[in-house]
């Protein structure tokens, strides 16, 4: 990773600094760019709460396998972790590969390591077909993400999602705090119950409702049809001193857990974080900039190396808490103070 990192430094340039950790510090307010927005505090608040979660260590137990695999919507996953959608190469990242090779190494590599991938949506209008072409070419494995445009434009994208073969596709419905939008004239808004219902149902595919941060919202998204939430704020990008993910996630996950698919993301460095995530209520996680990282450095083969070293410390994590499967998670292996 070392190399491919080295790598990314040089290729995003001004872009993204390829921080020893990912904290949102070095580029608190660079948006466009890979930073959060505002004074960046929701994108570090992200990686702090989940520093901050600790765990109970275990070794009298006879744990020495653990399984990492997990099925989420139907499809069986290597480890509990998707690649978060991402779009905008040339102008969050410096461009120094093309959407294309960027949506490609996403999806393909994990494919080849049997997670998801997901592609982001945007403008220009290149950043969603990129995605679509991708997954397409790949054979339906994936996840499009699309904004929640007016709808002419909405349902012609959710044609064409689901011309790529997928039976999953995502909607960002947090994009309304997007100012990479407003600046380039295209804003989306948020969308009533009714709304959010009508496209869920008129989609005919396994949906996916990202940017969820309360349990209200959380119920919502159940009435409205939807298949699987992701607690989400958008990697601290649309909404200046939001909460972070693993603080808000327990409370939604207690009241939905069960009845929907639970995905959160924000500030997922490592196996371990991901780990505290299932004992906190979700099914899996999602990274966003770790991968885009990966993607620029090593394409394809970087990012099956990231997820080599996620799955790797994920199942060391497991070992040394006493967790034999990563679809039973217990609270238990988090450390509390009595
Ligand atoms: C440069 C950039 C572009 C993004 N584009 C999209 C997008 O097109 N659609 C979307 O749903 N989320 C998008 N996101 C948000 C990510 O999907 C994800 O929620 C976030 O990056 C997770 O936080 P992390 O990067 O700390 O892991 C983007 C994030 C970044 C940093």
């Amino acid at each position: 990773m070392k190399d491919i990192r080295d790598n990314a430094r040089k290729l995003m340039e001004k872009f993204c600094y390829v921080c020893p950790v990912c904290n949102g510090r070095a580029c608190a307010g660079e948006i466009p760019g890979m930073g959060g927005l505002g004074s960046g505090s929701s994108f570090a608040g992200n990686v702090q709460a989940l520093a901050e979660i600790k765990f109970n260590m275990r070794l009298i137990h006879d744990v020495t396998d653990p399984d990492t695999s997990t099925t989420i919507l139907g499809k069986k996953l290597a480890l509990p972790v998707l690649a978060a959608p991402i779009g905008g190469v040339s102008f969050n990242m410096g461009g120094g590969i093309s959407e294309e090779q960027y949506a490609e190494a996403i999806i393909n590599g994990c494919k080849a390591r049997s997670i998801l991938g997901c592609t982001g949506d945007g403008v220009p209008e290149f950043i969603y077909s990129a995605g679509f072409a991708a997954i397409k070419k790949a054979g339906g494995h994936g996840v499009p993400f699309i904004k929640p445009w007016e709808d002419d434009e909405l349902f012609r994208k959710i044609e064409l999602a689901r011309a790529t073969g997928t039976d999953i596709l995502g909607m960002d419905i947090d994009a309304a705090g997007l100012i990479t939008l407003r600046k380039m004239g295209r804003p989306v808004s948020p969308r009533p119950m009714a709304k959010l219902a009508d496209i869920i149902k008129k989609s005919g595919l396994k949906f996916i409702v990202k940017g969820i941060m309360t349990p209200d919202e959380a119920e919502l998204a159940i009435e409205a049809g939807a298949d699987a939430i992701v607690v989400s704020n958008h990697g601290g990008r649309v909404l200046d001193h939001a909460p972070a993910t693993a603080t808000v996630l327990p409370a939604i996950a207690a009241t939905v857990k069960g009845r929907i698919a639970v995905l959160v993301d924000g500030g997922v460095r490592s196996g371990g974080d991901i780990l505290k995530l299932l004992a906190l209520g979700a099914d899996a996680a999602m990274i966003g900039r770790p991968f885009s990282i990966a993607a620029v450095g090593g394409l394809q083969e970087g990012v099956e190396k990231y997820i080599d070293t996620l799955q790797g410390e994920l199942k060391q994590t497991m070992v040394l808490t006493g967790t034999r499967s990563a679809v039973t998670v217990d609270r238990g292996i988090l450390f509390t103070r009595e």
